[in-house]
Parts: structure tokens; sequence; C-alpha cells
């Protein structure tokens, strides 16, 4: 039937069963807050607090990630607790929730659900998605396809971190307006124009909702500029693609596939 999509943020875990024909949420999400501190087992008790809140949902589950994930396992927790780094996410999260695990980097999962029902569907060449919340996330597509963990929030603008300069985060520490922050995040995209000349920037995040306070103040971009169409649920529903494609699945075979899963089950 559906996958399971959870997103790890820096403040909120959410989830959701998603619709992979349709590349859309199949109810409505369920959200916590991240765990202060945000330990390794502190969040996965709350990724299952937000798995068993849908009941009926088995089968895989795929999970987005604040920081770098190769192979299942966290190499970088910038804005997570450190404890994190060289855990084997997809081990300990499948062990949590007694199903299979996919977990991979936020902005990724944003980026492979924007490309496949969003802003980027169709489009080739060099696309760059970021995602502005507690940190700026980064997903870079040639043709259509992921260079995965690129990390352009790190990037340095006057000397600092970029996400520290111009994520969503830093425009509500700082108290800006979204016209005093616009300037920010012009002067982030034309660092990135320079370095790697997408032909489109698709900006998601949580402030892809307000994309017409701030957009139409950045000048002087040659790419094309425009919001997530999935908004902020662009991860939950990428993370269901991953798990999806680790199962070996096809979008319409994936629901399938999750179908037998669920008639397996007990009470299902
Ligand atoms: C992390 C990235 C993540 C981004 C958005 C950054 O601090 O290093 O891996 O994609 O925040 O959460």
């Amino acid at each position: 039937m559906n996958i399971f999509g959870v997103d790890i943020g820096g403040s909120g875990i959410k989830g959701a069963p998603v619709d992979l024909d349709r590349g859309d949420l199949a109810d409505e999400r369920y959200k916590v807050l991240t765990p202060q501190p945000s330990t390794a087992g502190a969040v996965a008790e709350k990724v299952r607090e937000v798995a068993d809140h849908f009941a009926g949902s088995t089968g895989p589950v795929g999970v987005t990630f604040p920081g770098v994930v190769t192979h299942g396992t966290i190499r970088t927790a910038a804005n997570v607790d450190k404890s994190w780094i060289g855990v084997n996410a997809e081990e300990m999260l499948g062990e949590r929730l007694g199903r299979p695990v996919t977990v991979v980097n936020d902005a990724d999962a944003a980026g492979i659900a924007e490309m496949a029902f969003g802003a980027g569907r169709g489009r080739d060449g060099t696309v760059m998605l970021l995602t502005f919340g507690t940190g700026i996330g980064s997903a870079l597509f040639l043709d259509g396809r992921l260079v995965p963990n690129t990390e352009l929030g790190h990037l340095k603008l006057h000397g600092h971190d970029a996400e520290h300069y111009a994520s969503a985060k830093a425009r509500e520490d700082k108290g800006l307006s979204w016209k005093e922050w616009a300037p920010r995040v012009q002067h982030y995209l034309a660092h990135l124009e320079m370095l790697f000349s997408p032909e489109l920037f698709i900006i998601g995040g949580g402030v892809s909702r307000k994309a017409d306070r701030f957009l139409d103040e950045i000048e002087d971009i040659e790419a094309e500029i425009v919001p997530a169409a999935l908004q902020n649920n662009a991860g939950i529903v990428g993370a269901a693609m991953a798990a999806a494609t680790a199962a070996g699945m096809e979008t319409s075979a994936a629901v399938s596939a999750a179908l037998a899963a669920e008639s397996r089950t007990p009470n299902g």
C-alpha cells in the first residue's frame, strides 16, 4: 500500500504514510518535538512513537537525517547530538521499529521527491535544491541523478558557515524580517551560482511556504528560482521513495509489495 516516511529535523520529527503513485502524503502527518539533547537513543524512541501513531502501517520505513549518511551510517551531526556520529542508523532504527529502515540525508530526500513529483520534475541539467531550516541542506542533481551528501550549507560566507548566516533559524535568531533576510539568501545563492552555475534553484524547507515573502526580493541571479512544490513534506516523501528503492520496488510495484507485506502481518 503505502511506504512510511519520517523526517528527523533539528526541532521536530514528523512522519506519515506516503502514496508513492501520487508522491504525496496518504494521511495527515504526525509531529513530535525533537528531544533535547537529541541523542541517538532519545530520537529513536520518538521515531518509534511517530511510526506507532499509524497503527495500520507496516513494511519498510524511510527516514531522513540532518547530516551526512553513507550506507546507513551517520557521519556528521551539525544540528543534532554528536552521539549520532558513527551510528549505523539503519540497523539501530530497524531494530527499534522491527521494520526494514533506510536512512538518507534530509536535503537529498527532499531533492529526490521534488525531482520526481515537484518543482524539478522533468528538469535536466544541473538542479540544486536547498532547504532552509535549522541548518541549510543541499541536494545537487545532474540530469535527474543525485550527487549525494553535498553539504553546501557549510560553505564559508564571511568566514562562517553559510547556514549560520542564511538559514531560517539565523533569520529567527537575529529577529530579521523576510525582507531583511532576503539579501542573505541572495548572497548565498550568488556564491553557489558562481561555483556551480545551476539552471534551477529549488527553495525547500519550512520557508517554502512563505516564498512570496522573500523570493521577489532576490535579484541578480541568472538561474530560475522556484519554491519546493511539496514544501516541507518533500523530506517525508523522498524518505519513503528511498525506502521503496532500497527494497527493490518500483513506485507502483512498491504499492503492491507493501500490500503483500501488510497481508502477512497477523492483525493487518
Ligand atoms: C547538515 C546537512 C543537512 C542540513 C539541513 C546541515 O547542518 O550538515 O547534512 O542536510 O543541515 O538539515
